[in-house]
């Protein structure tokens, strides 16, 4: 009986030390250690990725189709049906990216962009159907909002240009 409760007191012992550490606030990381940085070498700079540049490419490889349907032209397309391809690229860069202050490669392979490869872009797709989920089942059930509007939600609602909502203020 005694040993057992010891035996008991030292696992809740571990399991608050467990959760204390789960807890504890991630160490800061230096703006270098960003995974567009990680691979440089000594004495070479970090093969950067240029988000201009990318867009530049991906709208010359779309030209003349900006006005169909996003899931005609790109290759991987589930729950931005609903878009035009020229519509896409604004959203990624002008919503997503902005939205949670990365750049692309946050949620793609660079260049490969139909690969489900990260799981932040995996996440992405959660977000977006959470996001619709609110706007159009939620929000409209709720009494007392003003009617002159439709209420929205988006990404920059509670993103504010970071990974991580805030659950504080600063
Ligand atoms: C927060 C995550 C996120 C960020 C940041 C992001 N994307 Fe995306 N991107 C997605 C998701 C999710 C899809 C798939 C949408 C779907 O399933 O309908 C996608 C799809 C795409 C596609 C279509 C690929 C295909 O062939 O199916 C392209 C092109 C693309 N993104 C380019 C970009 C570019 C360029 C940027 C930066 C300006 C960017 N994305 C930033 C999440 C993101
Ligand atoms: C109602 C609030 C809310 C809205 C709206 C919202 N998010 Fe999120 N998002 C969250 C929360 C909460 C998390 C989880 C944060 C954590 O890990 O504690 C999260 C996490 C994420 C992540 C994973 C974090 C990571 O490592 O990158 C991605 C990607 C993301 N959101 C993208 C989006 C996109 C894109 C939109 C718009 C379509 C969006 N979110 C809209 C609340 C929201």
């Amino acid at each position: 009986m005694k040993k057992s409760f010891s035996v008991l007191f030292g696992l809740s012992l571990l399991l608050t030390a467990v959760a204390a550490a789960r807890q504890a606030p991630p160490p800061a990381k230096p703006e270098a250690a960003k995974p567009e940085a990680a691979g440089a070498e000594a004495g070479k700079p970090a093969a950067k990725f240029d988000q201009a540049q990318a867009l530049a490419e991906l709208h010359k490889s779309i030209a003349g189709k900006e006005n169909e349907p996003a899931g005609k032209v790109f290759m991987d397309i589930d729950v931005l049906q609903g878009v035009t391809a020229g519509q896409l690229l604004a959203i990624m860069e002008k919503g997503y990216s902005r939205a949670l202050g990365v750049t692309c490669t946050h949620c793609h392979v660079a260049g490969n962009w139909e690969s489900d490869e990260k799981k932040e872009k995996q996440a992405a797709r959660g977000m977006i159907r959470m996001n619709t989920q609110i706007n159009n089942e939620i929000l409209p059930k709720i009494k007392g909002l003003d009617t002159d509007h439709k209420p929205l939600v988006n990404c920059t609602t509670c993103h504010r240009g970071h990974v991580r909502p805030a659950l504080n203020l600063p």
